[in-house]
């Protein structure tokens, strides 16, 4: 477990998961009933993005930093994710389980699950002032079948491992196929770095093999040249209606300043 997510915070692909994970959120947030957040990979919750880390790799200042201050007629979910970002302080940027701790209701709770023990000190110490929370310092892929299905039986579990592993993928994919089959109607929304097309594609297909009938894949790409990942994608089942177009609008914005293509597409279902 090598893996720290402050080289990475904030950088392109961060800004377009966690958009979408807002978008998700506010949907979820339109019915009364409570839901469960799960983030099985959770991270740090607040990063520093003044620290050795992201200084050593920049990423943030061709992500989050070039869009910090965007303003205009933004869609919803942009705009609520960069109010959060912004209110997080300059220099910080919230990671997920922060975000989703931030827009949570008193009838919701969030899982935020942690391997690393230092993260998930930090996890805690970054939680400590909302209720409705609990850290677990776990095993992402353990624990997520333990807590399905959820007893709100709504809700949203991130998957966002770091792919460290040679064989991540096919644990991330066996793990999504068997927390589906617990708790089908649960919105699953699944990260994966693209450096291979042959194994983003792949992967994209054992997902298919959930039986979910309704996948929607959002994929981002940099324009720019430069080190590092180009392209990012995540894996959306049981996409909220309206989700895949507002996506395609938050695209339209964020193609400019952040140089990076996002495109949407169904691999199961449709609108
Ligand atoms: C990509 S980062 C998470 C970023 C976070 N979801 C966000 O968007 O702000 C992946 C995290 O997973 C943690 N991790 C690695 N293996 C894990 C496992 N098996 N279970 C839970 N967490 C794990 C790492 O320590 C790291 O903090």
């Amino acid at each position: 477990m090598n893996y720290r997510h402050a080289y990475h915070a904030g950088n392109f692909a961060d800004v377009a998961k966690h958009v979408a994970l807002v978008a998700v959120l506010e949907h979820l947030k339109r019915k009364d009933k409570g839901f469960v957040v799960i983030d099985t990979h959770a991270g740090r919750g607040l990063y520093d993005l003044l620290g050795a880390e992201a200084i050593k790799t920049s990423e943030a200042l061709a992500g989050i930093e070039r869009i910090r201050r965007l303003k205009g007629h933004l869609p919803e979910a942009l705009a609520t994710y960069l109010e959060l970002v912004r209110a997080t302080g300059d220099s910080k940027y919230p990671g997920s389980p922060l975000i989703a701790a931030q827009l949570l209701r008193p009838q919701d709770r969030l899982v935020a699950i942690e391997k690393h023990p230092e993260e998930a000190e930090v996890l805690s110490n970054a939680l400590a002032s909302y209720t409705r929370q609990q850290v677990l310092e776990a095993d992402g892929y353990d624990r997520l079948t333990m807590l399905l299905p959820p007893r709100e039986r709504r809700g949203v579990i991130l998957v966002d491992p770091p792919f460290e592993a040679v064989d991540e993928f096919r644990i991330v994919a066996r793990t999504v196929v068997a927390a589906h089959r617990r708790f089908a109607t649960g919105i699953y929304m699944v990260w994966y770095p693209i450096k291979s097309v042959a194994r983003a594609e792949s992967f994209c297909g054992e997902l298919l093999t959930s039986g979910a009938d309704s996948l929607v894949r959002v994929e981002i790409s940099r324009d720019e040249p430069g080190e590092g990942m180009r392209a990012a994608g995540l894996l959306v089942i049981n996409p909220p209606f309206g989700f895949a177009k507002q996506m395609v609008a938050i695209g339209e914005n964020l193609r400019a300043p952040l140089a990076a293509q996002l495109r949407v597409n169904w691999l199961s279902g449709g609108p």
